[in-house]
């Protein structure tokens, strides 16, 4: 694949997915206003606008679903965290009507396009699939809408559907879903109401269950952090981070079961505290920091009220009330007897540490890249971390974490796709290369090379000389790991 290629692929994909969260956009608005608001004629505009500038790059643009995958002509669209919603909603429109090809042309109109949605949104829903696709096609015709046609999936999208990825998909799909329940919970407790564990158990079963079978997909996801829910991703990575961990020290299933739902709660007490402190973008103040560390206590009342009407484990009350108090005590809350912490408490607290050292926040706007993090954890005992459990996350991790940007001697650029293969080379993990020497970037995924592997007369060919970040090189990670 050329250079030129690669770049209007990843311009495809771009202008796709905004095209898709255009349809969204007014698929939604026309369901809530009439059509002259202005919301919904905000909404139509800016969706004959991307529509006009897809159809530029492409001439004609045909959204093919097959399965869970869409396509936009031969391009698979990755579903991201960000447009998890416009996705599923074009999927459920799209399967509404029986439709599996929608074709839009050049010159498309606004008029066009909102007699299309008024349609998909009016019809029978007792009829089967085919009538439903039948009926718009008919109704389409009578409203005269001819830039836009409708049909049932093609071949090649099937076929190439086959090949994708489906593991990572799932992995994904997964974590969107631990990040929505995560999200309700929060809501819920601001609201003064008390959640139900039920919904949030069987979120962290698929946790589990994808981290035994896959873990690398799952863990690589926790990198991907594109998007500013910090709340609700901090409180998913914790818990992707602790059960993986957890499985590597030999927890079986159902101890994974339980420190993931600790894990996933861990900073409930937060959902207590003033938004105003929690989202402050400078440094807090004495009174603020102080109720800022009040979140463990807060988190503690809160689950014994939960635990009242569920069966919520004991270990994830002591983990919320715990994980701020470090090994040495030295943390808060201060306990008032000497104490030793307990494991799911130590665990939550290396993978709590990770992940919030390691994510942007809106006060921190240069994350540390994860090795210098991880070195801190190793090396800096203040940091309260039991040693053995950062010396397993280190393991887990390798010392350059799936999804980190490096730059290696050859001067290519690479980014980090899975631990080395051989624990005692932690620091040659597999890598893509991504940007070659002389500096041109390489079509997704780039090609895979194992850095623990010598040439023939012994010495290596790459070696990594320094993490970068992979914005300085305009890099999406998540279109090239795994
Ligand atoms: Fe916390
Ligand atoms: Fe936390």
């Amino acid at each position: 694949m050329t250079e030129t290629t690669v770049r209007d692929e990843g311009l495809l994909r771009q202008s796709g997915r905004a095209l898709l969260v255009s349809i969204h956009g007014a698929q939604r608005a026309l369901k809530l206003y009439p059509v002259e608001n202005a919301a919904v004629q905000r909404a139509l505009d800016e969706l004959v606008g991307t529509a006009a500038s897809v159809c530029k790059l492409e001439g004609v643009v045909e959204i093919r679903l097959a399965g869970d995958f869409i396509f936009i002509n031969q391009t698979r669209l990755r579903l991201g965290l960000d447009n998890f919603a416009a996705f599923s909603g074009f999927v459920a429109l799209m399967k509404g009507c029986g439709v599996g090809l929608l074709r839009i042309e050049d010159g498309v109109t606004r008029r066009e396009f909102q007699a299309f949605l008024s349609i998909t949104g009016d019809l029978p829903a007792d009829f089967d699939p085919d009538e439903r696709l039948e009926l718009l096609q008919q109704r389409m015709q009578q409203a005269d809408i001819v830039r836009l046609s409708v049909g049932r999936a093609g071949e090649v999208g099937a076929e190439t559907a086959a090949e994708a990825d489906e593991g990572l998909e799932r992995a994904k799909r997964t974590y969107a879903h631990g990040v929505a329940v995560a999200r309700d919970v929060v809501h819920g407790v601001r609201m003064g109401r008390m959640p139900s564990t039920r919904r949030l158990k069987r979120a962290i079963q698929t946790i589990v269950d994808q981290v035994m079978e896959n873990e690398l997909s799952i863990t690589g996801l926790t990198t991907l952090r594109e998007f500013d829910e910090y709340t609700f991703t901090h409180s998913v990575n914790v818990c992707i981070f602790a059960v993986a961990l957890g499985k590597r020290l030999g927890l079986d299933r159902l101890q994974l079961y339980d420190l993931g739902l600790a894990a996933l709660l861990h900073d409930i007490g937060k959902a207590r505290l003033d938004q105003a402190i929690l989202n402050k973008n400078s440094a807090l103040d004495e009174q603020e920091w102080r109720t800022m560390q009040s979140h463990p206590w807060l988190g503690t009342l809160t689950l014994f009220k939960m635990r009242e009407g569920e069966d919520l484990p004991y270990r994830a009350i002591l983990a919320a009330h715990e994980h701020h108090m470090k090994v040495d005590l030295s943390g808060y809350p201060r306990p008032v007897r000497p104490r030793s912490l307990g494991l799911f408490t130590r665990l939550i607290a290396v993978a709590d540490g990770y992940d919030a050292a390691t994510t942007r926040r809106v006060y921190q706007s240069v994350p540390w890249e994860a090795d210098a993090v991880l070195r801190d954890m190793w090396f800096n005992p203040g940091r309260g971390y039991d040693p053995t459990l950062v010396k397993a996350l280190i393991n887990l991790l390798g010392i350059y974490p799936v999804g980190t940007c490096v730059i290696l001697d050859t001067f290519e650029v690479a980014i980090v796709a899975g631990p080395s293969p051989d624990p005692e080379q932690l620091d040659r993990p597999l890598v893509r290369v991504v940007v070659d020497e002389s500096g041109s970037r390489m079509p997704p995924p780039g090609e895979l090379i194992d850095l623990s592997i010598p040439s023939a007369d012994g010495t290596f060919r790459r070696t990594i000389v320094k993490v970068t970040s992979a914005e300085r090189y305009g890099l999406v990670v998540g279109d090239y790991f795994i």
